[in-house]
């Protein structure tokens, strides 16, 4: 089942200019969007003395424009290239570390600080091989995978269209087969086929929350309802990764396990959904672009009682709608089923330890009720990449002039946005002016991630700074070196103002964080 927003965004008219929309549209297209995007499509403006019609799209027309985007602006580098690359391997450059460091940031803040009921903590990526023995993975963590016998491409049953293979549409394909999703390695200076010695990368960082549960518990003195979220990489080997950063072998999680007692799970499942949903959208993602999945039972993990996923429009481009969506994160109410099965107490009917391995038991006792239980769990589990590449995607504007010049502008939430602010010299050639800028960069320094820039014309900054989603342009000129002023201009709807140097940090942090300011 599907709820949530995901309304038709009139695709067709996106790249249409603005005098040819007819009225009736205009108005619907008025009606549809929020505020900030009908201003971006439709609005004539006045931009630093020059008048432009414009229209713009309002969010990328598919993952390729991104990818093209990343790599010219150092958000995204395809990872090894010099030696031909590695499949579906991808590294951060500049713009983009600072925007994925921006999204952990901002997690972390939301999840941890900004409530009393959740600790951090920063588990091992490599685990004891019996974890992943009691938490179900070395049985199930698979995909079915099957051979296309004419072009030998290795392909997922599961994702099939139609069974045909998506290489060369052959129908004669093997039976599907299991295939183990983690990447085995070994310990030690021991032998590669050494059993002992076998270990995984972790495919989630949930496992390594579970198995510190009794250790957070104990070192916090916390009481039910709490959570404890992590941050960190996991991998997959994944059959067929690709999409750019959407499905990789390594990639990064935020996930958060939150402990409730049984029969308050329900609520906190569904207080949990309505909330990541919220966070979306608290970093700048459109509703329009959001929606909610209920997994059908056949769907749900092994531990799963209930989970929703949030979806993200990733491939505006298809045709049907339904195939539109994937992905974004998933929510599950994992019941008590990983506290349980990590735990040396529980037996089956016989009286045998269902676990014999663990050296503890991982049950909560309620001083209230004098009842001791295993405590139920609502997973929220995100992709810190996924977040990334949904976030640059609903961003993407392009905004051409009557000239027919289009420019790309990201219109990052300020929080998201790799640099904050950009001093730029009107003219390099001028010492004092050159000087003053420098200076300026300095002093915003320590507030805000603030560059400085002059290996171009203004224009060309000026584009530059809205290709990467630099919220503010401060350009010196010659009348800044006599009426210590400056000139501050914004991304999103190119106008200018005149501010004080004096005044340019708190007039700045005050558009940065407008609720911290009115605080
Ligand atoms: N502990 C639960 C868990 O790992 P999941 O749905 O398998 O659940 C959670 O993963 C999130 O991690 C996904 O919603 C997605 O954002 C991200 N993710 C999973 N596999 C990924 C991959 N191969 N590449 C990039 N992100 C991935």
């Amino acid at each position: 089942m599907v709820w949530g927003s995901g309304k038709s965004r009139l695709d067709r008219h996106k790249s249409l200019p603005v005098s040819l929309i007819d009225p009736l549209t205009r108005m619907v297209l008025t009606r549809c969007f929020d505020h900030r995007r009908v201003a971006a499509t439709l609005a004539i403006r006045s931009a630093y003395s020059q008048l432009t019609i414009y229209h713009s799209l309002v969010s990328a027309p598919n993952i390729e424009t991104i990818v093209s985007l990343a790599k010219r602006r150092g958000f995204v580098y395809p990872s090894s290239e010099i030696y031909g690359g590695l499949g579906s391997a991808w590294d951060y450059g500049p713009m983009g570390i600072e925007l994925y460091n921006n999204v952990k940031q901002s997690w972390w803040r939301w999840m941890v600080y900004e409530r009393d009921d959740i600790e951090g903590l920063d588990s091992s990526i490599i685990l004891n091989r019996k974890v992943w023995k009691y938490s179900g993975h070395e049985e199930t963590f698979n995909d079915p995978l099957v051979d296309c016998r004419d072009c030998q491409a290795r392909l997922r049953a599961d994702k099939l269209e139609n069974g045909k293979c998506p290489n060369c549409g052959s129908t004669n394909l093997t039976e599907p087969r299991p295939f183990n999703l983690m990447f085995q390695t070994h310990v030690g200076a021991t032998a590669e086929d050494d059993p002992d010695a076998l270990v995984y990368l972790r495919p989630e960082t949930a496992q390594g929350i579970f198995i510190n549960f009794l250790n957070v518990l104990n070192t916090s003195r916390r009481k039910l309802p709490f959570g404890v979220a992590q941050i960190g990489k996991s991998f997959r080997n994944e059959v067929t990764p690709g999409n750019f950063i959407f499905r990789t072998r390594e990639f990064e999680q935020m996930e958060m396990e939150y402990f409730v007692k049984p029969g308050e799970d329900e609520t906190a499942h569904q207080e949990w959904i309505d909330a990541c949903y919220q966070w979306f959208q608290s970093i700048g993602v459109s509703s329009d672009n959001l929606r909610l999945y209920e997994q059908p039972r056949e769907e749900l993990a092994h531990y799963a009682k209930r989970t929703v996923d949030i979806q993200y429009r990733f491939f505006p481009e298809r045709e049907e709608d339904e195939r539109q969506w994937d992905e974004l994160m998933g929510i599950a109410n994992r019941t008590d089923f990983d506290l349980k099965t990590h735990s040396k107490k529980p037996e089956d009917a016989e009286g045998k330890r269902l676990n014999p391995d663990s050296t503890e038991d991982l049950s909560y006792f309620d001083e209230q009720t004098k009842q001791r239980f295993y405590p139920y769990v609502i997973e929220p589990a995100a992709g810190v990449n996924r977040t990334v590449l949904a976030v640059l995607m609903d961003a993407y504007s392009e905004r051409t002039n009557d000239k027919g010049e289009t420019r790309v502008i990201l219109k990052l939430h300020h929080a998201m946005a790799p640099i904050k602010v950009a001093v730029l010299p009107l003219a390099k050639n001028k010492p004092e002016i050159v000087g003053m800028a420098k200076a300026i960069k300095r002093s915003l320094q320590p507030l805000m991630r603030a560059v400085y820039d002059d290996t171009g014309g203004i224009g060309k900054l000026y584009a530059r700074q809205d290709e990467i989603g630099t919220p503010f342009c401060v350009t010196v000129d010659h009348q800044s070196l006599e009426d210590e002023a400056v000139t501050v201009r914004d991304r999103d709807t190119w106008e200018q103002e005149r501010v004080k140097v004096s005044d340019l940090p708190t007039h700045l942090l005050a558009k940065l964080t407008p609720a911290a300011a009115a605080d």
